[in-house]
């Protein structure tokens, strides 16, 4: 490994919502990045001994009060800078060009023209191709040495270069997939401009975070919960490489998991793996604990409270046979920059914020995937070897089927959706479907019922909702155009198959309004 695969691309965050995406971008060309303030200082951006810097768009215009700026300083440490959008302007207003308000604004899809002679930036790009825009200013003259590589109507500097002093930037958009070459001018910045290599791959990875953890863990011993989910299997897998079986994971079935899943994680996770698992049945625990429950809010903490118990007593038991003094969490790089904590962000705590732990159930976390995006995620899960099943599996709620049974959950109702759900699930995967949906939570509504006919009877049945939904993060969701013939054969097979259930219906409400989850 060479002495610069650790070394950052920072991308500097002036409030965009693109910043994450940015730094996806920058990986996919194989250069690290990480995500930094904009208001961190030019002091503590050199502290992190970038290779490279890309200042991120933003919702400003460089001229409003409080818009912020970027530090002339910058420009002479000698690190490449990148800028795109309000980071192009504010990069070009700091090194002595104009910004104005041109009165032409371009929002969307826009026609990029490129000069005969088109840069290190964009030349053998098509002379004309769309690019994604979103500006009211434009930068009206470039810097002293820099190169014009591209106009638009609304912007009569698009993109320009200095490639002695390693600078450029851009107007539109690269990152956006609506800007179709936007990847290969942000690969042709990083590698041809910058100078930078591409080691920043799967392989990388792997061997890096093997070394980190075996540095971290020493000779001691490791737990970590597996839910099922590609984030805990993942980083399970990951400790497993590095430490063997001072690893154990422990597996909670709580009886609300879907038709399989349980064998997936004892059967096939630990074939690929050789990873030693505990599982513990607490699926009667559960039910009992449910009886009766029908507010959604109840069951959520009720489920939570029992899995927290039920996980507790399986790390004392483990720490009564060993020196268990590390806990493997899955914690993804969105969710560190999202919550504000740096590298720097505190590791030693228990592991979960309910109070009242004893002390002898403190862990120091062992967080492999901390600085990685979920498909980095995946592609680390496949390098590893872990089955399809696993690591392209789409999200499930913690709580299970327990928040899809509208009602009370008892065994037979969790029986009932379970058939269901995974009717749904292996004709949405016949369909080749499963990538380009988010997810297809089925739900049960226990306490309604509905006159069928089946055969010569007359049924008094169960409906379940499908719940087909696209989206980017579950923040928001549409729900998604299932084929007519995708829908006839799930409906039919569920009302042939599921004795309880005579009628399927679809759920076609976005979210907002309706969440994902029906509770
Ligand atoms: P909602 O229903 O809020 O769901 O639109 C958004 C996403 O989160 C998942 N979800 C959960 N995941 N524990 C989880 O780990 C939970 O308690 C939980 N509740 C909802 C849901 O499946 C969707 O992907």
């Amino acid at each position: 490994m060479s002495d610069t695969s650790n070394r950052p691309v920072l991308v500097v965050d002036f409030g965009a919502q693109y910043a994450q995406l940015i730094a996806r971008r920058v990986r996919e060309a194989q250069v690290y990045s990480e995500v930094v303030p904009h208001t961190a200082s030019v002091g503590e951006i050199l502290d992190k001994n970038p290779l490279a810097i890309v200042l991120s768009g933003g919702p400003s215009s460089v001229y409003e009060e409080g818009a912020p700026q970027v530090d002339p300083k910058l420009f002479e440490t000698g690190v490449p800078v990148f800028g795109i959008c309000y980071g192009f302007q504010a990069m070009a207003r700091a090194l002595g060009g104009s910004v104005e308000q041109t009165g032409t604004r371009e929002y969307g899809r826009t026609d990029l023209s490129v000069p005969a002679e088109g840069g290190a930036l964009h030349q053998e790009l098509p002379v004309s191709h769309p690019v994604w825009m979103s500006h009211g200013d434009a930068v009206t003259k470039a810097p002293e040495g820099f190169t014009v590589t591209a106009t638009s109507e609304g912007a009569p500097v698009a993109a320009f270069e200095d490639t002695q002093r390693r600078f450029a930037g851009v107007q539109y958009h690269p990152e956006v997939h609506h800007s179709p070459h936007g990847q290969e001018v942000l690969r042709r910045f990083l590698h041809d401009i910058a100078g930078l290599r591409p080691q920043w791959t799967t392989s990388s990875i792997v061997d890096e975070q093997v070394a980190r953890i075996r540095e971290q863990i020493g000779d001691g011993k490791a737990i970590c919960g597996l839910s099922g989910g590609v984030d805990s299997a993942v980083a399970a897998a990951l400790v497993q490489k590095a430490i063997g079986d001072r690893l154990t994971c422990v597996f909670v079935d709580h009886g609300l998991l879907r038709a399989g899943e349980r064998a997936q994680v004892e059967r096939d996770y630990v074939a690929a793996t050789g990873i030693k698992l505990v599982t513990v049945d607490a699926r009667e625990r559960f039910l009992t604990a449910l009886a009766g429950v029908t507010d959604p809010e109840q069951k959520r903490k009720i489920i939570g409270r029992e899995f927290i118990r039920v996980f507790e007593q399986a790390e004392r038991d483990l720490k009564a046979e060993g020196d268990y003094r590390f806990l493997v969490q899955g914690t993804l790089y969105p969710d560190v920059v999202e919550s504000g904590g740096g590298a720097g962000a505190a590791n030693i705590k228990s592991h979960h914020n309910v109070g009242g732990l004893p002390d002898d159930l403190q862990f120091e976390l062992v967080e492999p995937l901390r600085a990685l995006f979920k498909d980095e995620v995946r592609r680390v899960g496949t390098e590893l070897g872990l089955p399809e099943t696993i690591v392209q599996r789409q999200p499930f709620p913690g709580p299970g089927l327990g928040i899809r049974i509208i009602g009370e959950v008892t065994q037979e109702r969790l029986d009932t959706l379970r058939q269901a759900d995974a009717i749904a699930r292996e004709e949405l995967t016949l369909a080749g479907l499963d990538r380009s949906i988010w997810q297809c939570p089925v739900v049960l509504l226990a306490d309604v019922r509905s006159v069928g006919v089946q055969g010569d009877g007359r049924t008094y049945g169960h409906p379940v909702v499908l719940r087909p939904v696209s989206s980017e993060d579950a923040m928001t969701a549409d729900w998604t155009r299932l084929p007519y013939e995708v829908l006839e054969r799930i409906s039919t097979r569920i009302t042939n198959e599921v004795a309880e259930v005579n009628r399927v219906v679809l759920d076609v409400t976005s979210k907002p309004p309706g969440t994902i989850e029906w509770e």
